[in-house]
């Protein structure tokens, strides 16, 4: 070729590559990023997910091979595949076809926020796609805000936030299952071909069963410590829908959103649905690592206080259940002052009028205390925490009532309940969900935390729990049509309730409970605390639904408690060393009546108590690594925090059964600075002999490399052997 024209040709190919990488979107957090392509006029294309490129990367992207999938794929044009979003015109076209209008990237103090706005070919119905990415942690957040303008309403039957393609290779997905006392549970299985849905339809609660949250490892079978991770976490409070579709293509689609199913939503012209946000991260440091970007994300951006301690407290539940009075809830306050707490929280059972409290069956409404229980009210509880030394905290269930109650005697109207049907009821014969859809039940559902802090300013901690499920299709205040609405309007209500109360009640700590963990999500975790985790408290189930838990969040959200023998829900009696140690891998707490304990196991909690404080910013604001998990069969389990310095770290090791002639793997630790030192101590020591290595000091590499022999047993006198053995370390860096 002439070298002129030689010339002119590769001037043409780099305004063409300059014209390709200008459309070419960065989503970019310090550590990873999306690339999406948004050419004008053109659908909105995802080309990558994964680590951050170099600049020569990301212009030669597409050459290397990309997914090139629409980013949010709308329903009914060239639609053999699954949809991101399925619309019905005002005009019964059921058809959308979305090209790119404009890109607009937005600077908030940490983060950049990208909207793509998109238009329908020939309506007058826009999409914004949004993206936030963290600047200083490495989750990028999206979702849609789906505008109409046309002239009459247009109805959604799907709406998901978010959608993204995965590779296929060797891809393997994590997520949590599990039930009522069997919540968190680790489920992982190499993706094949056909359709993976992981959902809910609780309409309440959306956790006990599936959790919201995926992880993808891209490198075959998941490890803890090694290999390339995607996860995803959907930000709602609601019914959700995750998607995992494997066809005849390269790439598994991934979808996740509010739960279409009886959901049709209609959006009135000129109306703006936003959907919740998918959380998505990428991590080369295996299921840990991706864990740990959700922690740092949770702590900082979500998590109520998530840079607060926690308080250790004590909470009336197991340990008197509905025998709530002035005596009793007295010395459970001496009790956990003596042992170093710092909370009593005061359960079920201390309210109603007319219809008094004594069980399950009445009352939830009727939020006054009952004076036949507590003649001298709460602010007299309050007044005695404050003498001994401790906050006060108390339970609540506001979105539910009784049909044996004042307030549902006033109001029969406020209940969710199909027309012209008599409502099914739930926990005792008698619960009802209240509409939160209607704006009266969500004033009043305020006015009960309003009321119980404006007369005792001084409670520091609300136990807002949640025990039954929406089985009652039937909004009574929504219009006949727009009975499909009652779920997400239903969310939206609690939403703004806790709105609301953030607002007015900014430094209180609210626990989010749901009959144990039905209410383990990112979506409500911005109004709360921290979330039980089970109504099922045996340590060794604990190990594994608390192992599960740990994928999606951070132990300073995971109420962790300490309780009796046998175990109120399986009947397993463990040692109370065990109890412990598993309590003190989460936020640490007591659920147990101090009363019934011998002063041997007083001073061991009392113990277990001042050694927590000493580990609690590890645990709570640490960096999670899991050693060995209680699901492969090693008959054992083992995890550690590291301090973001590497300063300091707690290592945790159970043993799950006792067999003779058991030969259970030495564990290898992780996450320590190899070149430094450190000295080791065991916490909540039984044992008549410390371990050999007892204030010993050994390098973060060879703890790494080889790890410290733990003896199956603890060397206690004959007559104390039990079956259960388990060791905290505590490592110091020299
Ligand atoms: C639910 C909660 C428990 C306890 C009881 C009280 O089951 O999960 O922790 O608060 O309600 O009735």
């Amino acid at each position: 070729m002439h070298l002129a024209m030689k010339k002119v040709s590769m001037i043409l190919l780099m305004s063409l590559t300059s014209l390709l990488a200008t459309a070419q979107i960065r989503i970019s957090t310090s550590g990873i990023e999306m690339i999406l392509n948004a050419v004008p006029g053109e659908e909105l294309r995802i080309m990558y997910f994964g680590n951050r490129l170099s600049d020569t990367d990301f212009l030669n992207i597409s050459a290397a091979g990309v997914p090139d999938h629409n980013a949010y794929p709308p329903y009914g044009f060239n639609c053999p595949s699954e949809a991101a979003l399925a619309v019905t015109h005002s005009d019964g076209n059921m058809s959308t076809v979305l090209t790119v209008m404009s890109v607009d990237q937005t600077e908030e103090s940490n983060a950049q926020v990208t909207r793509i706005r998109l238009k329908d070919t020939i309506y007058p119905f826009y999409v914004t796609v949004c993206y936030r990415a963290y600047k200083d942690v490495d989750m990028i957040e999206t979702w849609t805000e789906i505008e109409n303008l046309e002239k009459k309403h247009v109805t959604l039957t799907r709406f998901d936030s978010g959608y993204l393609p995965v590779r296929v290779g060797n891809v393997w997905v994590s997520h949590l299952y599990g039930t009522w006392a069997n919540e968190g549970r680790l489920l992982q299985e190499p993706l094949e071909r056909g359709m993976n849905v992981i959902k809910n339809k609780d309409g309440v609660r959306n956790s006990h069963t599936d959790h919201a949250e995926v992880m993808f490892s891209l490198d075959g079978k998941p490890q803890e410590n090694a290999g390339r991770v995607i996860g995803a976490a959907f930000c709602y409070s609601g019914n959700y829908e995750l998607r995992i579709d494997t066809r005849d293509t390269d790439y598994h689609q991934f979808f996740a959103g509010i739960n279409p199913d009886n959901s049709a939503y209609i959006l009135e012209s000129k109306e703006v649905f936003k959907t919740p946000e998918l959380a998505l991260t990428y991590s080369d440091e295996g299921l840990s690592g991706a864990s740990r970007n959700f922690h740092r994300w949770g702590r900082k951006y979500k998590l109520a206080h998530g840079d607060k301690m926690r308080k250790i407290l004590l909470n009336s539940w197991e340990g008197v259940y509905f025998n709530i009075n002035e005596p009793g809830m007295d010395q459970m306050m001496a009790d956990i002052s003596y042992m170093g707490g710092e909370l009593f929280v005061m359960d079920d059972g201390w309210f109603g009028g007319k219809y008094p409290r004594l069980t399950d069956n009445c009352a939830l409404g009727d939020w006054k205390v009952d004076k036949n229980k507590l003649p001298d009210g709460i602010s007299w509880l309050v007044d005695r925490a404050d003498s001994h030394g401790i906050s006060f905290g108390i339970w609540i269930e506001p979105e539910m009532t009784n049909t044996v109650s004042e307030l549902y005697e006033k109001h029969p109207d406020w209940v969710i309940k199909a027309p012209g049907r008599d409502a099914l009821t739930g926990r005792g014969g008698t619960q009802l969900v209240l509409d939160m859809a209607n704006p009266e039940v969500q004033d009043y559902v305020f006015s009960i935390v309003d009321d119980l802090m404006t007369e005792n300013p001084e409670i520091d901690y609300i136990k807002w729990d949640a025990n039954m499920s929406i089985i009652n299709h039937g909004s009574q205040y929504l219009p006949s049509d727009r009975q499909s609405h009652m779920y997400i309007e239903y969310h939206r209500g609690f939403a703004s309730v806790c709105d609301r109360i953030r607002e007015k009640y900014p430094d209180l700590t609210i626990q989010a409970c749901a009959s144990g963990g039905g209410r383990a999500n990112w979506g409500i975790l911005p109004w709360f605390d921290e979330f039980w985790i089970s109504d099922n408290t045996d340590a060794l189930q604990r190990i594994h639904m608390q192992w599960g838990t740990s994928y999606f969040f951070p132990a300073i959200a995971m109420a962790s408690h300490i309780s009796a023998v046998p175990n109120h829900t399986v009947f397993r009696t463990t040692s109370l060393k065990y109890r412990i140690d598993v309590a003190m891998s989460g936020r640490l707490g007591m659920e147990i009546q101090p009363r019934n304990m011998t002063e041997d196991e007083r001073e061991l909690c009392r113990r277990a108590i001042s050694e927590y404080k000493e580990i609690r910013p590890v645990v709570q604001f640490g960096d999670i690594y899991r050693l060995v998990s209680p699901y492969d069969g090693h008959n054992m389990a083992s995890m550690m925090y590291v301090s973001e310095e590497k300063s300091e770290a707690v290592f945790y090791w159970w043993k799950l059964e006792t067999f003779y002639d058991d030969h259970l793997p030495r564990v290898k630790m992780a996450g320590l600075d190899p070149e430094r030192h450190y000295r080791i101590r065991e916490l909540n020591r039984i044992d008549n002999k410390p371990l050999p290595y007892e204030g010993l000091s050994f390098s973060g590499r060879f703890l790494m490399e080889n790890g410290l022999e733990i003896p199956l047993k603890h060397m206690v006198d004959y007559h104390k052997q039990d079956d259960w053995s388990s060791r905290i370390l505590y490592l110091v860096a020299d």
